[in-house]
Order: C-alpha cells, then structure tokens, then sequence
C-alpha cells in the first residue's frame, strides 16, 4: 500500500478538519465507473428529495431532515415556520429553565431532566448527551423502554429530587407503548411524592396525537411540534434532539451549523465523502450487505455513535421489498462500542476469525483538553489510543479486513452535527443504489402488533387460572389458544407473583394455578 494511494483515497474538507480514508477498502478504480447510473440516479433522488417530492412513499411523506439546519432550502415558507418557530420557541423555553422564570412547583430550579422515548425519539438525544453533555445544568436520565426494573433503577438514582426534574415525553406518533408506559410510571411516581406530573413535564409530539391531546388535557408545561416530513431516526435535528440540547446547554447552532456544512459537501458531486462511504459498502457486500459495519470510534465520548449508527442504519436500510415490489431483503449490520477497549473483546475474531464484516474507525485528534502525563517514556495515553487506532487497522488489513477511517478534529458540537449528517447521507445514497425505501419501518410494525396480540391472550390466561393446578394445553384447550403462547403466558405470570408454578419433567408437565 503505497503514501501515494493512500493519499489519493482521501476525501478531505480541510475547512472542517475532517478527512475520509477509503485507502483500506481496496475498490478498484473501475468500480465508479460500473456503479456510474445508479450513482446518477441517486444523485437525482437527492435533489428530488430536497425538493420535497414523496420520498416516502409507503407512507406518502415527504423526507425533511435535511432541511432543518437549512430552513431556507424547505420548498414553503410554511415547512420554513415549521422549522423557525420551534427553533426559537425552543431557546426560549430552556433559557427560561435556567433562569428560574420556569421553576418547580417547588419553587426550586430545574436541576434534572428525564427524556421519555424510544428509539429515534431517544436515541438522538442520549447520543448528544454522551458526547456534549458534561456540562450540563441539568444532569439527565432516560426512559428509553418499558422495563420496570430499568425505570426503577433511574427513579431511584433521582430519588428525592423529583420536583426538581423536569421529564420531556417524546413521541412523534404519540402512540408509542413504552413511551405511554414510562410517561404513566413518571406520573405515579411524582404523584408518590406529592408532586403533580405535568407542572414538571414538556411534550414532543405531533399534533392531534394521543401524547398531544394528553398533554394538553393534563395541562403540560408546553408541548413542541413534530412535524410528519421528519422521521424519527433523523429526528435528532429536530425538536426530538433540540429540546434536550437546549435544556443541556448544549450549542445547539453549532450541531445545525455542523450539519449544514456536511450537507453542502455531500450535495456536491465529487469529492462527496458520504457518496463514497455509500459506494464503499456497496463494493464490499455486493450491494445485498453481505458484509456487517463495525463501527470503532476511539474515543469515549463517541461510544453511543455505533448504537445511534445501528438504527439510523439497520432501520433504514433492512428492507424485504425494494421500491418496486420486489423480495431483496437488504440490510446492513451495524455494530460496535469504542476503541481501544474493544480490542479486548471481540477484535480477536476481527482478525482471525469469521471474515464477514468491514471495520470503520473514528479517529479524534486531539487526545485531551489538558496536559498528559507521560505513561512511558516519551509516550502519553494518548499517544497509545492513536497508537492502539492505528496497529488495529494494520493488523486488520494484513489479513484482508477492510476499513475505513473518519478524522475529525476534537469531539464539538459541530463535528458531531457533521458526522450525523454523514451518515444520515450515506443511508439516503445507499438506499438510492438499491432502489429501496429508507424512511419506513414495516417491521416494526409487525413486532408491535405480534406483542398485542400476546397482552390480548395474557388477559385470558390470567382469568383462567383457577385454584387447581393445570398444565399450559389443558388451559389452552379451554381458551382454544395455541398451547406454547399460553405457557409463556403462565410463566410470565408464575414470573410476577400472579399464578403458582409447579416444575414437571417438562414444559408441557409444569403446572400453574392462581397465585
Ligand atoms: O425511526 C423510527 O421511526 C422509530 O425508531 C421511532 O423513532 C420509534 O419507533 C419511536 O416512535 P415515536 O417517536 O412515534 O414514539
């Protein structure tokens, strides 16, 4: 591998401090060339896209997120307000946090904030606050599920300080069931302490959902927007992510500017690093993902990029049906923590194990704010980190594992906004060369339907039980329900204190009765 390739396999915007590094994934030059109509196309897609034609079509959306760090390229002054007045209403509200002019019922100010959301309506935000957020006035805890113990591990960690905690509800479609569960357990939770939900509680909805009209019969403090043309995995530019920034004290001008400025590189034609980074998993899993993305940043800060990464990605991009209807099933796995602690985990099979997979590295220049002490001679941690960043991209390749690196600079609001909007690029390039629809997720769909139907029998498990012992089939039969579903059923119930259960041989011998 010679300087003079590595070099010419640089994609950099010497004006961000950022560089791309394709040098480690080996495509031949030929492979533009073969790749030239569909990377047309993609092109055309884009500036559709930006244009506000349906990008969505399953759902008849047009695909916004773009437009939110440059209101001025929304196609109508209206989608323009849209953007604007919460941007503004937003400041206002955190500065009004901070200044005391919105205090406690309590009379204190807000010290502590409670996200409730799942999924891209929490993602975002706990990204944000993993990277930026050490500063914050307001130390911030999330709901992110409908697990009890979770909720109860957090509610503990408040503690007494519930009046001093302001808790955000964010919901686009309002109707999300652990975000209306967690948003019910903070309820009685502060209603445990004497305290009145919604005098401490914000809502992030769209307009006429379930979280809205709650909201307002409840008697929020106040309730954001959230408009229909935003989806939720590239919410986190919208008020999804800007309310928990403001509130973090969080430059949120500096994210939107990031952003925007990443997004003028990846309009241009060449030198375009997310159409690269878009091309370059396409190579190297034949354009079916048929190799997995291990996403590397080494530096702590930036841990929950390949988390965030996972779903911006792997929701996006996993698909059955491609936009005309045919089965392709597409995807990209997405997955990895940070370096170089992961070297100490599973960069062992990286290596030289099952080869499936091409890493991607984010590299952060500036090792620390402060003076470093020498671990070793002449040698910092820092120095080791960048050491450790590099001997695991050499080590990969020497056995034929590709990758690429992202530098940037330092770890700032702007390099950040920068970096989501890469990657929020990459997914629209990617799914442009596959031809498939990134802004729906059907298969959540399906999960959430499968768990109604599950709650649905639980009921009538649950009022079946008797005091005699039966085994899962005899109650099935009387339910004339599939006797599997019923058994997990029961154990859930034996699981919560609600029946009894008495172990047989087997699952189909175990028997419960009404605890
Ligand atoms: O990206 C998406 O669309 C999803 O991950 C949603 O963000 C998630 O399901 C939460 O949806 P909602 O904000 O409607 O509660």
């Amino acid at each position: 591998m010679s300087f003079e390739n590595y070099s010419k396999q640089l994609v950099r915007y010497p004006e961000l401090g950022f560089s791309l590094d394709l040098s480690r994934m080996d495509i031949p030059a030929s492979f533009r060339g073969e790749m030239s109509g569909k990377v047309e196309k993609a092109f055309s897609d884009l500036k559709k896209l930006e244009a506000g034609e349906i990008a969505n079509p399953d759902e008849g959306r047009m695909v916004g997120h773009y437009w939110l760090r440059r209101p001025e390229l929304a196609p109508s002054d209206e989608l323009r307000e849209q953007i604007t007045a919460p941007l503004a209403a937003v400041k206002e509200f955190a500065a009004k946090i901070h200044s005391g002019e919105i205090k406690s019922p309590g009379g204190s100010h807000f010290q502590n904030l409670l996200v409730i959301g799942i999924g891209g309506s929490a993602l975002g935000p706990q990204l944000i606050y993993d990277a930026l957020g050490s500063a914050s006035p307001l130390k911030t805890w999330f709901f992110d599920n409908t697990d009890p113990a979770g909720m109860d591990r957090v509610l503990e960690e408040i503690g007494s300080e519930l009046d001093r905690t302001l808790a955000v509800v964010i919901s686009k479609s309002g109707g999300t069931p652990e975000t209306r569960n967690g948003m019910l357990e903070a309820k009685a939770a502060y209603e445990a302490q004497g305290l009145k939900f919604a005098e401490h509680a914000a809502a992030i909805t769209g307009d006429g959902s379930k979280l809205d009209n709650f909201a307002k019969s409840e008697g929020f403090l106040t309730i954001f927007p959230m408009e229909d043309w935003v989806g939720g995995r590239t919410s986190v530019m919208s008020t999804v992510g800007l309310v928990p920034m403001a509130l973090q004290g969080i430059d949120l001008d500096e994210i939107l500017e990031g952003a925007a400025a990443m997004d003028e590189k990846t309009r241009q034609e060449t030198d375009n690093a997310a159409m690269e980074m878009a091309l370059a998993w396409y190579h190297e899993g034949n354009g079916k993902g048929e190799k997995d993305m291990v996403v590397l940043p080494y530096k702590d800060s930036l841990m929950l990029m390949s988390k965030y990464l996972q779903q911006l990605v792997m929701e996006s991009l996993g698909k059955e049906h491609d936009l005309d209807g045919k089965v392709v099933n597409q995807g990209l796995a997405v997955y990895g923590n940070k370096g170089s602690t992961d070297q100490h985990a599973y960069v062992q099979q990286l290596r030289d194990g099952v080869h499936n997979f091409f890493a991607t590295f984010i590299e952060v220049r500036k090792p620390r704010d402060g003076e470093s002490i020498e671990v070793e001679e002449g040698v910092t941690s820092g120095d080791f980190l960048q050491g450790f960043l590099r001997g695991t991209r050499t080590a990969l390749y020497e056995k034929g594992r590709k990758s690429l690196t992202i530098s940037i600079p330092e770890v700032t609001p702007h390099t950040v906004g920068q970096l989501i909007a890469l990657y929020e690029r990459a997914v629209t390039f990617y799914a442009s060369l596959v031809n498939i629809n990134a802004y729906h997720q059907p298969g959540v769909e399906a999960g959430k339907k499968a768990a109604g139907v599950f709650l649905e029998l639980l009921k009538q498990v649950r009022a079946a039980l008797g005091d005699e012992a039966q085994t899962a089939e005899e109650i099935a039969a009387s339910l004339n329900a599939d006797a599997e579903a019923v058994y997990h059923c029961l154990t859930h119930l034996a699981g919560s204190g609600q029946a009894t259960l008495e172990m047989g041989e087997s699952a189909a011998a175990d028997q419960f009765a009404a605890a």
